[in-house]
């Protein structure tokens, strides 16, 4: 396991581009993280990296958007999940065949999803810093994780 510095929220945002330019169909990152970590502006970045521009919606009732880019980035935000049932219905597992998954708040549900992915812990250590531990399981998650520089 490596982990990554960031001095402020346009460099999670170039770390999550160059990861979202490195991605594949089916690649699956899990995103964990106190609130206000990073965790969203990560994404946007891959959104970024993807070829999407507009912006990435954080609002935590939003369960699920997609965005097509490159390929269809799906970003799950578990947070305000009520239910275990509430994550079975959004059939993540099913959804990260043809796209790349991102989900916030992984912990929340009760997901099944592959084994192989990439899971990035954020830390909240200052004002403007974050420290980004990575630890991939699987032959693409180590290839994110390489595109990351972790
Ligand atoms: N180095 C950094 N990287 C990312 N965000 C940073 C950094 N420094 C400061 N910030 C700020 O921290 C906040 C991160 O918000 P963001 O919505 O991405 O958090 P989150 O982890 O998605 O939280 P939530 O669990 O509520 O969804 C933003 O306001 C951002 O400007
Ligand atoms: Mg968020």
């Amino acid at each position: 396991m490596s982990a990554l510095e960031s001095g402020g929220p346009e460099e999670t945002r170039r770390l999550g581009e160059a990861l979202g330019r490195a991605a594949e169909a089916g690649d699956v990152v899990l995103l964990s993280g106190e609130l206000g970590a990073g965790k969203t502006v990560f994404v946007q970045g891959i959104a970024r990296g993807l070829g999407f521009e507009a912006p990435v919606s954080s609002k935590s009732f939003v369960l699920l958007g997609e965005y097509a880019g490159r390929l269809t980035l799906y970003h799950a935000d578990l947070y305000r999940l009520d239910s275990p049932e509430e994550v079975q219905e959004l059939a993540l597992d099913e959804i990260s065949r043809d796209g790349v998954l991102v989900v916030e708040w992984p912990e929340r549900g009760d997901l099944v999803l592959p084994e192989e992915r990439l899971l990035l812990r954020f830390e909240v250590t200052g004002l403007e810093t974050r420290r980004i531990a990575v630890e991939a399981t699987g032959k693409r998650a180590l290839a994110l994780a390489e595109a990351l520089g972790g």
